[in-house]
């Protein structure tokens, strides 16, 4: 039912909906002035809604004050326009337009409101900076493309809520204002005006909640909730972003993988129209880093790292030796027909291979079945031809090798292999891959604070069978933790979490938390483990992550109606800002100067 009415205009249809059906019909459109050609002593405007966009023809025959005030239009304003739908002549059908076979004889013009000229059209291909676009969000938010963005936005969370429902799972919310529960970022604080000098955090995460859920008995929670994080920001990194969190009493990994999957499933076939297979790809951390270089592999493309420590024995090449004695090993790419580089393009791929750490590629070519290149001199026929079958090159490719210590020579190869992904074209974007990277280690040694770090969160559980090296060997420990990788991006992780207090309190002495710290800052916690915690575990996904690839862009900036920027500012309302001293002082807060503030923003 349309309810939109203003004194006697009735809005009757909107500007996408008009289609031959309708010739003849009276009706009436509201919206915005796309544009407006005066043509042949007759004025066009095309009107603009979220749901498309008509043409308007005023007439000086049909009603001559009417087609005198169409004169006053400019893009933007505001109109509300009655009139009978007609066949468009044929010379003016536009196949591209959902409403392109009509357009509405204007008999009554009302402009709704007036506007400035806009900095930028409603258009999809805008030349502007990202910046204006985020000044002006709320113009921006009006171009088609964007409106698509969010309307996919919405058609995801509603599956996502359905699917839910569905499995039984309830949505329930957890606090923003809460005790700081760390995930590897610094937190939001937020200052208690109440209880002065005390600070509520903003959640990273619902983390703790949730799992206090589970003890609580919600067995399948789910939620979609802002999460909010003060980490340096990326094309896939917001300040405060959206999860889909979910938890789970009583199951394994299995349990939690096939729950995932069937949600990958509704979505990719409601949204994309797509069959995904199933059950998805597994790769344990260790085979992501050796083959792909990264935690989160882009599937799209071969190229894989090939390891040739093995192959290559003694040789005469003291780079390759003094590698092997410290434990290193020697990889590489094979890119195809990179044969054909020239020594500065060589220059630039090593360039970018040092920003990694490396230490320096070594290119070899394969040229009738051998390799060339400065390091082939040191590898015997039989050796080449291993290393060329290994990485099953073809004649004309080229082989760049890296030397080193594994962490260094994985990253920059699978740098590398991104950056010849990109180069040569070869991720096929036409399809979806996704895999289950699983087998994480559970602690992470952190030479700046000189500790182990938890590599997913404190709460995560370890391997049972790990557990006796918990005392002796703790890098050894593996994780019972999983991520969903979606075309080379990480979109969920999540881990079967520890229930037991006397684990839990193992794992804070790992990380260095001592029995009082962990009462002060996870007592609340412990507590509920001590009344009956079920075995439980869940995940979360970046939802803006997931939307932003169902929508093919390249930042979540695109699909957040109101981001900030990498600085993490807020453009349109100019947030964050100074506030009143009456505000500060309320809050028993005064703000002092410090080396890194900028210097605006500093204090006389
Ligand atoms: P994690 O920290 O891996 O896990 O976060 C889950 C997912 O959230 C997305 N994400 C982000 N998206 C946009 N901007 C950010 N700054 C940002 N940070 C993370 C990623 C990531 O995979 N509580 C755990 C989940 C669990 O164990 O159940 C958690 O938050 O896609």
């Amino acid at each position: 039912m349309k309810l939109e009415k203003l004194g006697d205009w009735r809005r009757t249809h909107t500007c996408g909906e008009l289609r031959k059906g309708h010739v003849g019909k009276m009706v009436t459109l509201m919206g915005w002035v796309d544009r407006r050609r005066d043509h042949g002593g007759l004025i066009f405007v095309d009107i603009r809604d979220r749901y498309g966009r008509s043409q308007i023809v005023f007439n000086p025959k049909t009603n001559q004050s009417v087609y005198e005030k169409a004169k006053e239009l400019r893009p933007e304003f505001v109109i509300a326009v009655r009139g009978i739908v007609s066949e468009r002549p044929p010379e003016s059908l536009n196949p591209k337009l959902a409403t392109g076979e009509v357009e509405l004889r204007a008999g009554a013009l009302k402009i709704l409101n007036v506007s400035k000229t806009p900095p930028f059209q409603m258009i999809a291909d805008l030349d502007v900076s990202e910046e204006l676009r985020l000044k002006y969000r709320y113009l921006d938010l009006r171009r088609p493309k964007v409106q698509k963005n969010i309307l996919l936005r919405h058609k995801v969370a509603q599956i996502v809520r359905r699917y839910f429902d569905e499995q039984d799972f309830i949505e329930i919310e957890t606090p923003y204002l809460m005790k700081s529960t760390p995930e590897g970022a610094r937190d939001f604080l937020v200052p208690s005006r109440l209880h002065k000098g005390k600070f509520f955090a903003l959640p990273q995460s619902p983390q703790t909640y949730k799992q206090i859920l589970m003890v609580a008995g919600y067995d399948r929670y789910f939620q979609i909730v802002r999460c909010f994080r003060d980490e340096d920001l990326r094309a896939d990194r917001q300040p405060e972003f959206t999860q889909i969190d979910v938890e789970m009493s009583f199951v394994q990994e299995e349990a939690i993988f096939l729950i995932i999957e069937g949600l990958m499933e509704a979505v990719f076939k409601a949204i994309l129209g797509e069959s995904l297979p199933r059950p998805f790809l597994r790769l344990s951390y260790g085979d992501a880093l050796r083959r792909f270089g990264v935690d989160k592999p882009d599937l799209r493309f071969g190229m894989e790292i090939q390891t040739v420590t093995h192959l290559l024995g003694e040789t005469e090449f003291e780079v390759f030796n003094s590698v092997r004695a410290a434990g290193g090993n020697i990889a590489g790419i094979a890119v195809p027909d990179g044969g054909k580089y020239s020594r500065s393009q060589l220059t630039e791929f090593n360039k970018y291979a040092l920003s990694f750490g490396a230490k320096g590629t070594l290119p070899l070519k394969v040229e009738r079945g051998a390799l060339k290149g400065q390091a082939a001199k040191f590898l015997r026929p039989e050796i080449q031809s291993q290393i060329i079958e290994l990485f099953q090159a073809k004649e004309g490719d080229l082989i760049l090798l890296i030397a080193g210590l594994d962490d260094v020579v994985y990253r920059s190869l699978g740098a590398l292999r991104l950056y010849f992904g990109e180069k040569l074209n070869l991720i096929d974007t036409s399809v979806h891959k996704l895999v289950w990277v699983v087998d994480f280690p559970l602690l992470e040694f952190d030479p700046d604070q000189g500790r182990y770090v938890a590599m997913h969160h404190p709460f995560t559980s370890p391997k049972e069978e790990d557990f006796e090296l918990m005392e002796a060997e703790p890098s050894k420990i593996r994780a019972r933790a999983y991520d969903l990788v979606l075309d080379g991006n990480e979109i969920a992780g999540g881990s079967i979490r520890i229930h037991r207090k006397d684990i839990q309190m193992k794992m804070f002495r790992l990380l260095g938390i001592s029995p009082e710290e962990a009462e002060k800052k996870f007592g609340f916690l412990l507590h509920a483990f001590e009344y009956g915690a079920p075995p439980h575990g869940g995940i979360a996904f970046g939802f803006d992550r997931l939307v932003m690839i169902l929508a093919g862009e390249k930042s979540i900036r695109e699909v957040i109606p109101f981001p900030k920027t990498t600085s993490a500012i807020s453009l349109m309302d100019g947030a964050p800002a100074e506030v009143d001293q009456e505000q500060l002082k309320e809050l028993g807060i005064r703000v002092v100067e410090t080396e890194d503030s900028p210097p605006g923003e500093r204090k006389k």
